[in-house]
């Protein structure tokens, strides 16, 4: 079972009175506590991304994505957390013009994921972080992680965030997260009110630095970034988390696995026969 966490965030009341009042709020990496207890798995972590399989669904001329995708449940009792069976991605086009209202296969969650103290905490240390409404209060939350790595590579130096554009995700919270940027210029995250106009920007740099969203308040989008070096590699690595009530999900319905020995072994197995590579 997955040990007790201490916040991450070194003063998170901030940062809910942040995200309440502005509908959004930037995280720096000093404003994290990771020494001592995360060191390990927070470098674990980041060693994960190294290992994903390709995106399939990636149309002509967006370069190279590399990801996986999985889906939490938070129970709102007990805080525990527990991972759904893996599933096809379902996202409405009203939130992804690109590829909306389409099932995505996406790769499923890892051992090393699943099984990793730094990540699991961090998820649930965030949910902490959203000034929730008393009506979002007392109820369980389904967690949509995405672990996304897009690519330059020689021959294709601009690296393209996904979605694209100005967009709200569709979900009531979310956080993005930076865990690593090598060899690369650009990027920079804007924040934009409901008329779509810019009220603020922010280049996400340093691993850990984040920005915590109430997705219905704001808009936001990623620009375009290049390779510094065009004839090597670059990459930027992200953790998406995306909340909301379980109870608005549009995915169907499904028992949830405990992150204990044989639950994670049952999620391995079933994705594994499934084909989800
Ligand atoms: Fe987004």
């Amino acid at each position: 079972m997955l040990a007790q966490s201490h916040r991450i965030l070194k003063s998170p009341e901030t940062f809910t009175d942040r995200i309440r009042t502005q509908g959004y709020a930037f995280a720096a990496r000093q404003d994290h506590r990771l020494d001592g207890q995360y060191a390990g798995s927070l470098q674990a972590f980041r060693e994960e991304y190294g290992q994903f399989p390709l995106d399939p669904h990636l149309n002509a001329g967006e370069g190279f994505r590399a990801r996986r995708y999985g889906r939490f449940r938070l129970d709102a009792a007990t805080g525990e957390l527990a991972v759904f069976p893996h599933a096809a991605f379902f996202q409405s086009a009203a939130f992804d013009v690109l590829y909306g209202d389409i099932h995505r296969r996406f790769a499923p969650l890892s051992r090393g994921l699943l099984e990793n103290e730094f990540f699991l905490n961090l998820i649930r240390d965030d949910f902490s972080t959203f000034p929730l409404t008393a009506e979002e209060r007392g109820q369980d939350f389904e967690i949509n992680v995405h672990l996304i790595r897009i690519a330059a590579v020689p021959g294709n130096a601009t690296g393209r965030p996904a979605p694209e554009g100005i967009h709200q995700d569709g979900y009531h919270y979310g956080v993005s997260r930076l865990f690593d940027r090598q060899n690369l210029s650009g990027a920079e995250s804007r924040v934009h009110d409901l008329r779509k106009r810019v009220i603020d920007r922010h280049t996400l740099l340093e691993p850990t630095e984040a920005m915590y969203m109430n997705d219905r308040a704001i808009f936001h989008s990623v620009q375009p970034f290049h390779a510094e070096d065009p004839s090597r590699f670059a990459n930027r690595d992200m953790l998406i988390a995306l909340y909301q009530p379980l109870a608005v999900s549009p995915q169907p319905r499904a028992t949830a696995l405990g992150l204990t020995p044989s639950g994670i072994a049952g999620y391995l197995e079933l994705a594994d026969r499934l084909l989800f590579k």
